[in-house]
């Protein structure tokens, strides 16, 4: 039994303001203990930070610079900790980090920069409460600057832990000039009514994404990604938005189904939706399906979540803050899953059943996914993230069969048809 208790009032709302960020510096080197040698400045102003942010990351090459959200005060980390507790009967387990920032609704700062600061933010929470979980070996931070110094990305990855085959938890802020391929894509998508020909474009992204491949085979395999695109002239002296869109989504892949599992992960992401459009989750949860099917297997990745795109359609606070909360309330979709499975018991014929699924994913991942072909077609594109998304270890068995009426055939019925999980 598993318990996962949230306020009715929504986390966002329930934590003190974004306050002054704090900026500190340090080298990511193969130094695993990322904490090490800062050097804190407090009390700068965030909108001064994040327009500093960017220039400083380009122009020093091996220093970095990012942010951390203020902590709430000691009295609230108190009281969010017993917000936000797993429980399995009476023992509780583990206690994790729920101190996330919450949404400043009266923030003026741009767009760019709130939403470089949030995956920041996020991709810090999430690796702290993997390691909680995990409980053996720290990520190792990987900070990247493009050859060019037109952006950086951290990539943290846990490989080969007790708990986790490999976790990749993946920041990147980039600009640049859009290239041909990269504009042809965005014409035969919606984008087209808005985007002229003969004139040259500049993109700015800012994005997060992961992929947790646990080590046991009862534990599910989850992918996120959340991302928000501005589109410039080159020539335009005054370097006006012509067009800006957040695209993302999360869902889940288990090799073994648990109904209950596949209800809460989609329960949440709903929830979540429905506080902003109630028509989000149907519409985002049918393209999640189409999108995540291997047609040459004529079956689902897994068992869905939500997926969207070129989502643009309201101001663009609205949609940031929407962002922010389908990217915080990840950890109480997931964490919980991965807790009440990860110390399961599972036999050799689980672990190979497991390794065969993952082949399927990888099959997905190389031959379907708009994502992975994009990086990978993308000049300068580091293929070391943009692979990032691979299991460690997968199996191909010529015509492997299951035995009917299985728990490995009840995963690929639903595999066959979608079904309503929330
Ligand atoms: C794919 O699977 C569906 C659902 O089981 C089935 O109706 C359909 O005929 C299959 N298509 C092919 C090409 O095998
Ligand atoms: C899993 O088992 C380990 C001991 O093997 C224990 O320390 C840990 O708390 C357990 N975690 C959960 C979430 O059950
Ligand atoms: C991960 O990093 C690669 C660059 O190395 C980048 O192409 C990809 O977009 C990144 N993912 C996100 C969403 O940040
Ligand atoms: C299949 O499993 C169900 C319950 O899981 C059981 O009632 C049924 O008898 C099984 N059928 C066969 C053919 O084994």
């Amino acid at each position: 039994m598993i318990r996962f208790i949230l306020p009715k009032k929504h986390f966002a709302h329930t934590l003190p303001k974004l306050r002054a960020a704090t900026l500190r510096s340090s080298r990511y080197s193969q130094s695993s203990k990322p904490n090490r040698g800062f050097l804190e400045i407090q009390g700068i102003n965030p909108g001064v930070v994040m327009s500093f942010s960017f220039a400083a990351a380009t122009i020093i090459a091996s220093a970095s610079y990012y942010f951390f959200m203020d902590k709430p005060d000691p009295a609230l980390i108190e009281y969010n900790k017993k917000l936000v507790q797993i429980d399995m009967g009476e023992r509780r387990l583990t206690e994790l980090d729920m101190n996330f920032p919450s949404f400043d609704e009266e923030s003026t700062e741009p767009i760019k920069g709130r939403m470089e600061k949030f995956v920041l933010a996020l991709q810090k929470s999430l690796v702290k409460n993997l390691e909680i979980l995990d409980n053996t070996k720290p990520f190792f931070w990987d900070r990247w600057e493009r050859e060019d110094s037109k952006g950086y990305g951290i990539s943290c990855i846990l490989q080969d832990s007790k708990i986790f085959e490999k976790a990749g938890v993946n920041v990147s802020i980039m600009q640049g000039p859009l290239s041909k391929q990269q504009l042809e894509s965005m014409k035969s998508r919606k984008q087209s009514n808005t985007i002229k020909d003969n004139v040259d474009y500049d993109f700015w992204v800012a994005g997060i994404s992961t992929v947790i491949h646990p080590v046991n085979p009862m534990a599910p395999t989850v992918h996120f990604n959340y991302r928000y695109f501005e589109l410039t002239e080159r020539d335009d002296p005054e370097q006006k938005v012509v067009t800006s869109w957040f695209g993302g989504g999360a869902d889940l892949t288990p090799s073994y189904l648990f109904e209950e599992d596949c209800a809460h992960f989609h329960q949440t992401l709903k929830d979540s939706c429905d506080k902003h459009d109630q028509s989000f989750y149907p519409k985002f949860k049918k393209n999640c399906d189409e999108y995540f099917f291997i047609p040459h297997r004529n079956e689902t990745r897994g068992i869905g979540g939500i997926f969207f795109d070129d989502l643009n359609d309201r101001p663009k606070k609205d949609l940031f803050h929407f962002i922010f909360d389908m990217g915080f309330s990840f950890h109480t979709a997931y964490l919980p899953l991965i807790a009440k499975r990860m110390n399961m018991s599972y036999t050799k014929e689980n672990k190979e059943w497991q390794q065969i699924r993952r082949g399927r994913y990888v099959e997905f991942n190389l031959v379907n996914d708009r994502g992975t072909k994009f990086g990978l077609h993308t000049k300068g594109g580091r293929t070391e993230s943009i692979l990032m998304s691979l299991p460690l270890t997968a199996r191909w068995e010529y015509k492997h069969s299951i035995p009917l009426n299985s728990s490995e055939q009840k995963l690929l019925d639903v595999l066959k048809t979608s079904r309503e999980w929330a």
